[in-house]
């Protein structure tokens, strides 16, 4: 049996993840919805005969806010009643399944809500969200299995295009746009992975929060990344977003775990079953330069 099913395993995180448990050497296995060596799986039709494994990581979903406001019926088959389909299944057979989520299962007018935030998503995509954390709660307390959802604030890399884009434009010289009215946490995606692979490791079922810093907006973002490339401030033009991204409020979170049981002392026994997870960094250790250092050195 597999140690990691990677439910999703082409996008952001299902291929970070991919990429850190063979760094690791855990077992996994990806599904796919392409045509290729993976495993193929579409959450549309879910069926019963995904192999077994310790742990599950749900990554698969609609992630554009967008996409789910224009067909809701569609995305909520995907990102709701799809994902609690196979999450049943796999507490079912005693798996622990891991459900990334998001701070927008929150309204954005708390700069840092905590875990029993009140939960008042004002997008579709929250919403869905919002309701499969609820189904997958549910699914996780009727065991054999148990479930551990984690809300992850913006997770970044320097592939991510957005980034990517700025880091080009910033080498050629060129003046870039960045929203100063619209907010951002980013989060390194090294980070996310490890903190999500430590949170399964060491089997601890509940809800988690994983944040970028609190308060930063796109432009501070964009100063921070053009400082640690050594490039002019003054090449970022602050601008108003004016329509073009929703308007989500503050995008962080609080009451961010420390899952790393050597940094809090606190951490359950370790499953002996299971290899010891990654070590992580403290929170309050990332800071935006650090950060904007990672996205913006030389690939
Ligand atoms: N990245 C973030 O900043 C962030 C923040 C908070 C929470 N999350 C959550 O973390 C999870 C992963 O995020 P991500 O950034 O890695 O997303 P992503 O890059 O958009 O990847 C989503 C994956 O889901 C697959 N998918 C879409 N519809 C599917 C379906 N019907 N059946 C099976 N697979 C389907 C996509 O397949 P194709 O590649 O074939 O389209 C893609 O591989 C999501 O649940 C997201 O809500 C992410």
């Amino acid at each position: 049996m597999p140690e990691v099913m990677i439910i999703g395993g082409d996008g952001l995180l299902g291929t970070a993840m991919a990429m850190r448990c063979d760094d690791l050497g855990l077992s996994f296995v990806q599904t796919s919805r392409r045509k290729g060596n993976t495993l193929h799986f579409d959450l549309r039709h879910p069926n019963n005969n995904l192999p077994n494994a310790k742990l599950v990581y749900l990554f698969a979903g609609v992630t554009s806010i967008q996409a789910c406001d224009d067909d809701p019926t569609a995305t909520h088959a995907i990102n709701v009643q799809g994902i609690a389909s196979v999450a049943k299944q796999y507490v079912e057979r005693g798996s622990h399944v891991i459900f990334p989520s998001t701070s927008l299962v929150f309204d954005g007018t708390h700069r840092t809500p905590g875990i029993d935030h009140p939960i008042r998503p004002r997008t579709t995509y929250g919403k869905q969200k919002a309701e499969a954390e609820r189904q997958l709660m549910t699914i996780g307390h009727s065991g054999p299995g148990s479930v551990s959802i984690v809300r992850l604030s913006k997770v970044l890399t320097q592939q991510v295009s957005l980034i990517e884009q700025w880091r080009k434009q910033l080498h050629a010289g060129q003046t870039i746009k960045a929203y100063r009215d619209r907010y951002v946490a980013p989060l390194p995606c090294a980070q996310a992975i490890d903190a999500l692979l430590n949170i399964g490791l060491n089997q601890k079922p509940g809800i988690y929060h994983l944040s970028g810093p609190a308060g930063c907006t796109y432009a501070d973002l964009a100063v921070a990344i053009a400082k640690a490339m050594g490039v002019d401030e003054k090449m970022i033009r602050s601008v108003d977003c004016k329509n073009a991204l929703p308007a989500v409020g503050y995008t962080a979170l609080g009451d961010c775990t420390q899952t790393n049981h050597e940094s809090t002392g606190t951490a359950p026994p370790h499953p002996p079953h299971l290899p010891h997870p990654p070590r992580l960094p403290r929170p309050s250790a990332v800071t935006l330069a650090g950060i904007a250092k990672a996205l913006a050195c030389p690939v």
